[in-house]
């Protein structure tokens, strides 16, 4: 039986801009021919400016939004990164980027913790698409680390990078994915067109030149459907292409290939979010939910070895977290302390493997540098 039913109802002005931007995806749709790409689909129901699920006015993180993500949970997520951080700092990384910075709880709680590690990068960069994420951002970073906000910098495009870390927390699982079937007839573009009662709806055309290679490389059994991350590929590509030393960490939920196409996984991965309620209908309420598909490891080890990055790592958010020092970070907190319940509270959700501990990863590129702390027990680079 569908959940939809049972979401929660939305106010009457999110009702509103989600049939607005309904209205504005029916008309790219119309002018297109009445078909896009489930790609382009996504790019719209997540970046449309001022309707986009990250481009609107609506609360996205945290028990008031549609989910937590690790930086979320509190302070200590960022504070464990700062302890795999500080020696490449030292080694002379003297500036962090971060891409899709969400509500700048990592970045306060990361740049506080470098302070106290003193190893405070000389700048702190954000990539950020989203507009309103760009104000909440500065906020959030103005109320918690009021002297450290002179060092940080929005950017508005990638720039060339030297002597930089790199830090991406579940932005590959938001970049646009392609949808595809494999049946016995061939392969497919998995994409949207509006149905006669003004409903979006999946619509399959052959798969583009572009599809197809990258669908024939996997050997899946038929019918197979799943996704393919080819802007994930390309974005690391662009970042491969920029930085010339430096460390990058994406941390995301996936897996390697093995498992990602697994013959079992055969209706894919693709997950929407709206109110902590995870279902799979990506044209429910259009701009009022999240929609994310898991990352291929493999593919984004592929396309940065493509582009001569060096794989330093690859283990679980659980292994990394442990090997960088998160039971010391933990231990500087007298268990009495009142603030120690919530500490232990995070660090049980990031590293159990019933929550975020096994299904996220930590993949770790490089350029003229060696592996950071987090992966010396537990790598497992050989899987990818
Ligand atoms: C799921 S949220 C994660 C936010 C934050 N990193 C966290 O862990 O809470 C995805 C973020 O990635 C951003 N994003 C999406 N595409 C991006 C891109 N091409 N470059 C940089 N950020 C991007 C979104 O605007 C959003 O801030």
């Amino acid at each position: 039986m569908s959940i939809l039913p049972t979401l929660p109802t939305p106010s009457v002005e999110a009702r509103a801009a989600s049939d607005a931007l309904h209205a504005h995806i029916c008309t790219e749709i119309s002018q297109a021919g009445g078909w896009i790409s489930f790609a382009r689909y996504m790019q719209l129901a997540l970046y449309t400016p001022g309707l986009g699920y990250y481009a609107g006015g609506a609360t996205r993180f945290g028990e008031a939004g549609d989910f937590i993500t690790a930086p979320g949970l509190g302070s200590l997520f960022a504070q464990t990164f700062a302890q795999a951080i500080t020696p490449l700092i030292q080694q002379g990384l003297n500036q962090v980027l971060e891409f899709g910075a969400g509500t700048g709880a990592f970045a306060a709680a990361l740049l506080l913790e470098l302070e106290h590690t003193q190893a405070l990068p000389a700048r702190y960069l954000i990539l950020e698409p989203s507009a309103a994420l760009i104000a909440e951002q500065r906020q959030t970073l103005t109320q918690h680390a009021p002297h450290l906000v002179q060092r940080c910098m929005w950017l508005d495009r990638l720039p060339q990078l030297s002597d930089t870390v790199i830090i991406a927390n579940e932005v590959l699982d938001a970049l646009p994915v392609e949808a595809v079937r494999w049946d016995d007839t061939g392969i497919f573009s998995r994409g949207v067109s509006v149905d006669q009662q003004g409903t979006l709806c999946w619509s399959l055309r052959p798969a583009s030149a572009t599809l197809l290679q990258g669908a024939q490389r996997m050997t899946v059994p038929t019918p197979y459907e799943s996704e393919l991350g080819l802007q994930a590929e390309a974005w690391i590509h662009s970042l491969g292409e920029s930085l010339q030393r430096g460390v990058i960490f994406l941390i995301d939920y996936g897996f390697a290939a093995q498992e990602f196409w697994h013959p079992q996984r055969n209706t894919g991965t693709l997950m929407c979010h709206y109110r902590h309620h995870a279902h799979t209908d990506p044209f429910y309420l259009p701009g009022l939910q999240d929609i994310t598909a898991h990352i291929d490891f493999s593919a984004c080890a592929r396309a940065a070895q493509a582009v001569g990055l060096d794989i330093l790592g690859y283990t679980t958010q659980a292994s990394f977290l442990i090997d960088a020092g998160l039971l010391n970070v933990l231990a500087r907190t007298d268990p009495n302390d009142t603030r120690y319940p919530s500490l232990a509270g995070q660090a049980q959700r990031l590293l159990s493997p019933a929550e975020m501990g096994e299904l996220f990863k930590v993949l770790c590129l490089g350029r003229a540098m060696t592996a950071p702390p987090g992966f010396g027990r537990g790598d497992r680079s050989h899987t990818l």
